[in-house]
């Protein structure tokens, strides 16, 4: 196991260490949806040419060990952008605020670790230069793409937060998964994202994992009459009662690893997990994108990539606001340009699939 893990990392080195030698493709600036001030396509172009395909090599690499990474990293995004906006600051390694608050427990460990070691190759090549903000968003970018998901551009000149949210905004900001059509569509509508959009990121539970107590207020006291019957009886089986906690099942039961349109055909019937996907048939807007991206692959990857390059841009810190970190989990030292540098980080353990058993329904 320990040589796997070092034959891992002499992999990724190498692959990282390749992919700045690689001629830099233009960016043609054909992005789908016009940044924001501040961002760019191929903002890193000159100041770090191979920042993209560093983050590429990385995650490929990742996902060639296991795939299912991938809906990890991908969670991050929205988790960060929602609280305070897309500016790292979940992945602050706090003890009592955002990323130690309720809905942020679920989140894998081993995504932050990623993270924390793509950022450690890229201020190897260039110091100081590329945001955590940026990591993340490029990093989901291509997990999307790597899992089978269409490749776009996204734009890029994020800048890292100099501080973490409170366990407080982050409960208001991070709504349950318990949660009707109502409060979701108002929750995207105060981040500028309307109720495509919102039915198009949901789409993004196409990989990934839940665990039980996400979704049991849908198994007892009774049995959510939109849950499929025959899936309904798999996860009363899966999840008897509260003491398996630790139970995972697959939110796309189908297509688990694959990044497709996948969802929103199992979301018509009735084979979704959480109260919060099926809640997307109970209004015409988001109904009506349900059944247009589940009819046509083109438009979701489409609609997809434009909704999720929308929420990218929440509320980002641009120009001479916030900081570039050097290590995405640490603070950068008060008053000081120093890095805080911590130890790299040498093995990526989904712990999530080292403590539970995946059930495929
Ligand atoms: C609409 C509001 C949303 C709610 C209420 C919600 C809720 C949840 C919940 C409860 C889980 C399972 C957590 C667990 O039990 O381990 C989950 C997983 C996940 N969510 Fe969402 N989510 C939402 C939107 C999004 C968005 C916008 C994205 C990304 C674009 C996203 C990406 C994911 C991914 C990839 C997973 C799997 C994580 C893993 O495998 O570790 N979700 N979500």
């Amino acid at each position: 196991m320990g040589s796997n893990k070092f034959g891992l990392m002499t992999v990724i080195s190498i692959t990282i260490a390749v992919s700045c030698l690689v001629k830099v493709v233009p960016i043609q600036g054909q992005g789908l949806v016009p940044p924001v001030s501040g961002l760019e396509y191929g903002f890193y172009q000159s100041s770090c040419p191979c920042a993209e395909n560093t983050v590429r090599t990385s995650i490929i690499s990742f996902l060639s060990s296991n795939v299912s990474q991938a809906g990890g990293v991908i969670r991050l995004l929205y988790h960060d952008c929602f609280v305070q906006g897309c500016d790292a600051s979940l992945l602050i390694n706090d003890t009592n605020g955002e990323q130690t608050s309720f809905p942020n427990l679920t989140l894998r460990q081993s995504a932050f670790a990623i993270i924390d070691l793509i950022k450690s190759q890229l201020e190897s090549k260039c110091p100081g230069v590329v945001s955590c903000a940026d990591i993340l968003a490029l990093a989901v970018r291509e997990c999307i793409n790597q899992t089978g998901g269409s490749f776009f551009e996204i734009p890029t000149g994020r800048r890292d937060s100099l501080n973490f949210s409170s366990d407080a905004t982050v409960r208001a900001n991070l709504k349950p998964p318990t949660s009707n059509i109502s409060v979701l569509i108002s929750s995207f509508s105060s981040k500028g994202l309307n109720p495509t959009d919102l039915a198009a990121v949901s789409g993004a539970h196409t990989v990934g994992t839940s665990h039980c107590n996400s979704f049991s207020n849908r198994l007892r006291p009774t049995v959510d009459p939109t849950l499929n019957s025959t899936l309904a009886i798999k996860l009363q089986q899966l999840c008897p009662n509260s003491s398996n906690i630790n139970a995972l099942t697959n939110l796309d039961m189908v297509t688990p690893n694959t990044f497709d349109n996948q969802y929103f055909t199992n979301n018509l019937q009735g084979n979704v997990l959480l109260t919060s996907d099926a809640a997307l048939l109970n209004n015409t807007e988001t109904k009506t994108t349900v059944q247009s991206l589940s009819s046509s692959t083109t438009q979701f990857s489409k609609q997809f990539s434009i909704s999720l390059i929308k929420m990218s841009m929440i509320s980002v810190l641009t120009g001479s606001a916030g900081n570039i970190r050097k290590v995405c989990s640490v603070l950068n030292a008060p008053g000081s340009s120093a890095a805080t540098v911590t130890a790299p980080v040498t093995e990526i353990i989904d712990e999530f699939v080292e403590k539970a058993t995946i059930y495929n329904t």
